[in-house]
C-alpha cells in the first residue's frame, strides 16, 4: 500500500504581517506544494494559521523544518506529524487549497461532514469550527 507523509499545526500569525505579505506567501505556497504534489490546505484568520500538508515523507520533514523557521509565524503547535496510507485531502482535491473565503472554508466543512469515517476528520473539523465562527476575514 503506498503511504503518505502527513502534517498538521496551528500557529500564531505574525502580527507585522501585511495584506500584501500575506497574499505573496498564499501565492507561494499555493504554487511550490502543487509543483511538489503537496496536497492539503492552508488558512489563515483570527491571528493564526491552519495548515495541513500530505505528500512524500522525505519532502515533508524537509519542508517543515524550513516552516518552523519562518519568522512569519511563531508558535507552532502540531497536531499530526506521521505516516499514513489515507491522505484526506487527496480525495478534496489534486491540488493544495489556499481557503481565503468563507465560501472555501465552507466547501471543505461540507467535504469533511461527508468523510466523517477518516481518522483525522473529526479533528480537523473540530479545529475549523473557531474559523467558521470568525469568518475568514476578521
Ligand atoms: C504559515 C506558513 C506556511 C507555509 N507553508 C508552506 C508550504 O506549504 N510550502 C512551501 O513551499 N512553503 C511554505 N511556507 C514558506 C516556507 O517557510 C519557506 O519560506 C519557503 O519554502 C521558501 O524556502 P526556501 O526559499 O528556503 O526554499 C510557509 C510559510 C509560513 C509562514
Amino acid at each position: 500500500m503506498k503511504m503518505y507523509y502527513s502534517i498538521c499545526y496551528l500557529s500564531k500569525a505574525s502580527e507585522d504581517l501585511s495584506k500584501k505579505e500575506l497574499n505573496d506567501l498564499f501565492t507561494f505556497t499555493a504554487n511550490s506544494n502543487n509543483d511538489c504534489e503537496v496536497t492539503g490546505i492552508l488558512l489563515h484568520s483570527i491571528g493564526r494559521f491552519f495548515q495541513v500538508m500530505e505528500g512524500n515523507e522525505q519532502y515533508l520533514k524537509k519542508l517543515f523544518k524550513k516552516i518552523q523557521n519562518d519568522t512569519r509565524h511563531s508558535e507552532i503547535f502540531e497536531l499530526f506529524n506521521g505516516r499514513t496510507a489515507h491522505p484526506l485531502f487527496l480525495k478534496y482535491s489534486s491540488k493544495f487549497n489556499v481557503v481565503k473565503s468563507d465560501d472555501d472554508l465552507n466547501n471543505i466543512e461540507d467535504y469533511l461532514t461527508e468523510n466523517k469515517l477518516h481518522p483525522t476528520s473529526d479533528k480537523i473539523q473540530r479545529i475549523l469550527q473557531p474559523f467558521l465562527l470568525m469568518g475568514m476575514n476578521p
